[in-house]
């Protein structure tokens, strides 16, 4: 009997009516909650007061159907868990999978990063902690900040973007303790490479290390910049895979006294030599069969029709889906 806890890492499903989750949102977690998952991370739901990453993303509020959806997730046997966003005024996410002008991203984070303040940044901490206590009554039990994949979160605490990264950092660690003290789990997602080549050349592990430190109960480790690489975001290729898994096993290698989350298309017949601080995340196999973690079979058969954003449509499908939408 293996003690990792099996996470089911966020997902954007799109499937929003006037900015909240509808049926089809509730559907598809609700379907996919199960007592062999230990926790469901609903993906991307921005801050009050924040932008989301595409049109399709929902926002935090005092709707009751943000506890509707805690409860369901409950009810199937997984720990309902909730992951926290924000993008910025003017974002727009690329529709490429690859850029063409990888280091033109970085540039114009540093340029962003410049324009900001304490009063600003403070303001920023401010709306996650206020999307945090939101969740949190409504029966949120993991609150995940999104601090990956190029939004506004993952430029904040870099120092090698943001030369205020440490007042980021201090004022998530202190969220990060309130909400311990409230008895809620938290992690913070990162990307351990944004896929720029020369930008992770120097500091990359530097950077894992300082987010490793922070006490957060789990840190999920992602990797890729949404405008840089998304392939490095979902992988799909033996090399990319190889290359996440083995990126991932060195970070929690290096801090076997923290919790890490990690993914890419895990076989989960296949963790036994890994550290034991490596709980596995799964997200295109529960995507395309919600009884996946029944039978390890039929999951994920790389349609690529979940990218729903790169291709221009509005919410999640699956090529797996027998009928549509969850
Ligand atoms: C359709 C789709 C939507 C995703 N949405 C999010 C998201 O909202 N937030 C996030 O951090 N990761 C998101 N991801 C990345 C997944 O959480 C996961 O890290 C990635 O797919 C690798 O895991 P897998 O190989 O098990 O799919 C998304 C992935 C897919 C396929």
């Amino acid at each position: 009997m293996s003690d990792r806890l099996t996470f089911f890492v966020a997902v954007n499903t799109g499937f929003i009516t006037n900015g909240l989750p509808d049926r089809r949102f509730l559907d598809f977690y609700e379907s996919r909650s199960s007592h062999e998952l230990y926790c469901s991370i609903v993906g991307n739901v921005v801050v009050p007061g924040g932008y989301g990453s595409n049109a399709s993303t929902p926002t935090i509020t005092d709707d009751l159907v943000w506890g509707e959806l805690a409860r369901g997730i409950a009810y199937g046997g997984a720990r309902p868990g909730i992951q926290l966003a924000s993008a910025w005024d003017g974002y727009v996410g690329a529709r490429k999978f690859v850029t063409s002008a990888p280091n033109t991203t970085i540039q114009q984070a540093r340029a962003l990063m410049a324009s900001k303040g304490r009063h600003e940044l403070s303001e920023v901490i401010d709306s996650f902690r206020s999307a945090a206590r939101k969740a949190l009554e409504h029966g949120f039990r993991h609150v995940q900040l999104h601090a990956a994949h190029g939004y506004l979160l993952s430029l904040l605490i870099d120092r090698r973007i943001n030369p205020l990264a440490d007042f980021v950092l201090d004022g998530l660690s202190s969220l990060a303790v309130y909400l311990r003290r409230e008895g809620i789990e938290t992690s913070i997602r990162i990307s351990m490479k944004t896929g720029d080549e020369s930008f992770d050349n120097a500091g990359a592990v530097e950077f894992q290390d300082e987010v490793a430190a922070l006490p957060f109960d789990f840190v999920d480790l992602s990797s890729g910049f949404y405008n840089v690489d998304k392939r490095l975001i979902y992988p799909t290729t033996p090399d990319f895979l190889a290359s996440r898994m083995s990126q991932s096993r060195q970070v929690a290698s290096r801090h076997l006294n923290r919790n890490f989350i990690f993914s890419g298309r895990l076989k989960m017949d296949s963790l036994g030599d890994l550290p034991s601080n490596m709980h596995p995340g799964l997200c295109r196999d529960l995507i395309a069969n919600p009884n996946f973690l029944l039978t390890t079979q039929n999951g994920c058969a790389n349609h690529n029709k979940c990218h729903y954003y790169s291709r221009g449509k509005a919410h999640l499908t699956c090529g797996e889906w027998k009928s549509s939408p969850t």
